[in-house]
């Protein structure tokens, strides 16, 4: 089984479960770079404000992954504004994922559930969508149980 981890992380959160993911099942790590700094939490929140008003694109700096070569791909990211941060979305609509199996995990402070599974799902076409992690500060879960329960 081929195993492929594409995420972003800005803090480190999203990060810590993209490595225990990695250390589960060994899988090659695709860690998604915009080709602008962000720089922290508030300069980040003003900068990507910005970038919706003025509907500007942010591409990413690493290649599109060959989702061909792989069977499950496991998709994370933070919610930024409610959903998939919107940099991270056109890369991954880049990797042209079609008709695979994916799995997403997601952490936020508080919400962007529902909104990021649907981001999932437009930009993954005719894939299965199974297992999604979804994690923030009012709704904790445990990655490392969901990781461990984990059957591909
Ligand atoms: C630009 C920006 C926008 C954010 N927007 C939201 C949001 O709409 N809802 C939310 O619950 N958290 C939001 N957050 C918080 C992050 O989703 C949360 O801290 C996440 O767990 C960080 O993951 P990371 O450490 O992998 O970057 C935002 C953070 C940033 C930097």
């Amino acid at each position: 089984m081929n195993c492929a981890i594409i995420y972003y992380s800005q803090s480190g959160k999203t990060k810590k479960i993209a490595e225990m993911l990695k250390k589960k099942y060994g899988a090659d790590m695709y860690f998604v770079t915009p080709n602008k700094e962000y720089g922290g939490y508030i300069s980040s929140v003003v900068k990507v404000g910005a970038e919706k008003i003025k509907k500007e694109k942010v591409e990413s700096k690493i290649i599109p992954v060959k989702a061909e070569k792989y069977d499950v791909i496991f998709i994370g990211f933070p919610v930024w504004y409610g959903s998939m941060p919107p940099f991270f979305r056109e890369y991954v609509l880049s990797c042209k994922i079609i008709g695979k199996t994916v799995i997403p995990f997601v952490t936020a402070s508080a919400g962007g559930k529902a909104s990021s599974l649907k981001a999932v799902k437009q930009s993954c076409p005719n894939c299965e969508i199974r297992d999604y992690f979804f994690s923030s500060s009012i709704n904790k879960e445990d990655p490392e149980k969901w990781v461990e329960a984990l059957i591909l």
